[in-house]
C-alpha cells in the first residue's frame, strides 16, 4: 500500500537526519512492499524565515490530509532573541493541538552495545525496554483556576489544578492498553491517590478500562515509588502510563537511563487522525551543517512511525533491526564514540543503515 507522509525537517540537523531517515524508510518498506509518498513542509525557524509564522496554514493542512507526520527538530540561535508567542518552538505546540495529540509515548531502550553510556551500572540498565505513555494536554499543565492572587494582608499566592475527567483518562488508558499489547503486555498506571483525588478518579478509570483488556496486566504504582524504582530496577517495567506532570518528569528520568540523546525517538498521538513522530532531541544548531549528527533517534521516530501510526509492525521492526546492526559493526556518530569503534559521518551512518 502507499501511505502519505508529512515530512517536516525544521531546522539546524533537522534536514541531514530527515534525508537519512527517508532513505532507511523507503528501503525498509519496498522489502514489504509498502510504499510512501513523502510531502514536506515548512516548519519552525525555517517557517517563520518563510512565512513570518512557525507552523504556517498550508503546513498544518498538510499535515492533517496525511497518515502521520515526521518531524525532526526545530529552533536555533537565529531566532532566540524573538519574543517567546513567535519563536519556532511555537509551532511544536499548535502543531500537537491542531493533530489533538493528546497522548505523548516515549521509549527508553537501552541497548547492550551503549549500556556504558548510561548514568548507572551496566547491571542494572543492560536489557531495559520501558513505553512511558505521558497524558500531554490535560492535568496541572492546563488546569483552571491558575493564576496570582494577593491576600488582604499582601501576601501573594501561585496556583495550579490538577484536573482529569474521566474522558480524559479513559482516551490516554485506551492508548497505553494498545502500546502495551504490542509489547511484554504490562502496563503500570504511575498516580499518587494516597493523597490526590484527582489519582483516585485516574485510578479508577485506569481499572475500569483494564477491564476490556484481560489479556493485559495491569498494576499500580505511587508516582515516588516509581522515581525510584526506575533507578533500583528500571528492567520491571514493560508500559508505563501517567499524567502530564509526573509523565514529564519520569519521561526524562527514564530518558537518562539510555544515556544517549542521539538515540531516543518519540510519538505524540490523537484518537483518530494522523500522529506526529519525532526524536527528543532538539536541533542541535552546535553541529548544525557539519554532517556530524546521529541519525538513529530519528530513523528511530520513522520506525515508530511505522508500528504506532501505520500499523506497520515488520518495517518498523526492519528499521530497529538496521541500527542494532550498525552498532554491533562498531559503528558510531561522534556523540556515541569510545575506544575501539569506526566514527562515522550522519551521512555514512545513513549509508551503513541503507545497507543493513
Ligand atoms: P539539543 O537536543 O538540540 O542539543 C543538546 C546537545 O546534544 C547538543 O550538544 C547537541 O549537539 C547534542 N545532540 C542533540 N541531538 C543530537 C544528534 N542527533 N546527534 C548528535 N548530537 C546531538 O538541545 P538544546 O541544545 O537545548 O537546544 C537546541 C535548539 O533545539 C533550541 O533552539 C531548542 O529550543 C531546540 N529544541 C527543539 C526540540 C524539538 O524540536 N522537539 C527539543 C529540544 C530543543
Ligand atoms: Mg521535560
Amino acid at each position: 500500500a502507499t501511505h502519505k507522509i508529512a515530512v517536516l525537517p525544521g531546522d539546524g540537523i533537522g534536514p541531514e537526519i530527515t534525508k537519512v531517515a527517508l532513505q532507511v524508510l523507503e528501503a525498509a518498506g519496498k522489502s514489504h512492499g509498502e510504499q510512501f509518498e513523502v510531502k514536506e513542509s515548512l516548519v519552525g525557524g525555517a517557517a517563520i524565515d518563510a512565512t513570518g509564522q512557525p507552523l504556517p496554514e498550508e503546513t498544518l493542512a498538510a499535515c492533517r490530509a496525511s497518515d502521520a507526520v515526521l518531524l525532526a527538530a526545530i529552533g536555533g540561535y537565529k531566532w532566540d532573541s524573538l519574543p517567546s508567542a513567535s519563536r519556532p518552538e511555537g509551532g511544536l505546540l499548535a502543531l500537537r493541538t491542531g493533530l489533538n495529540a493528546f497522548a505523548n509515548l516515549r521509549p527508553a531502550v537501552v541497548l547492550p552495545q551503549l549500556a556504558d553510556g548510561s548514568s548507572l551500572k551496566r547491571e542494572i540498565v543492560e536489557g531495559v525496554d520501558i513505553m512511558i505513555v505521558r497524558e500531554l494536554v490535560g492535568g496541572i499543565y492546563f488546569g483552571q483556576p491558575r493564576g496570582f492572587s494577593t491576600n488582604d494582608k499582601g501576601h501573594k499566592t501561585g496556583y495550579n489544578t490538577m484536573v482529569y475527567s474521566e474522558p480524559e483518562v479513559e482516551r490516554i488508558a485506551h492508548v497505553a492498553f494498545d502500546a502495551a499489547r504490542k509489547r511484554r503486555k504490562r502496563l503500570c498506571s504511575v498516580d499518587k491517590s494516597n493523597v490526590l483525588e484527582v489519582s483516585q478518579l485516574w485510578r479508577q478509570t485506569v481499572t475500569r478500562i483494564g477491564k476490556e483488556y484481560p489479556d493485559i496486566e495491569l498494576t499500580h504504582m505511587y508516582v515516588d515509588n516509581a522515581a525510584m524504582q526506575l533507578l533500583r530496577n528500571p528492567k520491571e517495567f514493560d508500559t508505563v502510563v501517567t499524567g502530564n506532570l509526573f509523565g514529564d518528569i519520569l519521561s526524562d528520568e527514564a530518558s537518562m537511563l539510555t544515556g544517549s540523546l542521539g538515540m531516543l525517538p518519540s510519538a505524540s498521538i490523537p484518537s483518530e487522525g494522523p500522529g506526529i513522530f519525532e526524536p527528543v532531541h532538539g536541533s542541535a544548531p552546535d553541529i548544525a551543517g557539519q554532517d556530524l549528527a546521529n541519525p538513529m533517534a530519528m530513523v528511530l521516530s520513522a520506525a515508530m512511525m511505522c508500528r504506532y501510526g501505520l500499523s506497520l509492525p515488520q518495517v518498523a521492526d526492519d528499521m530497529e533491526a538496521a541500527v542494532t546492526s550498525a552498532l554491533d559493526q562498531g559503528f558510531r556518530t561522534g556523540d556515541l564514540m569510545s575506544d575501539g569503534m569506526k566514527q562515522l559521518s550522519c551521512s555514512d551512518m545513513g549509508q551503513v543503515l541503507l545497507k543493513a
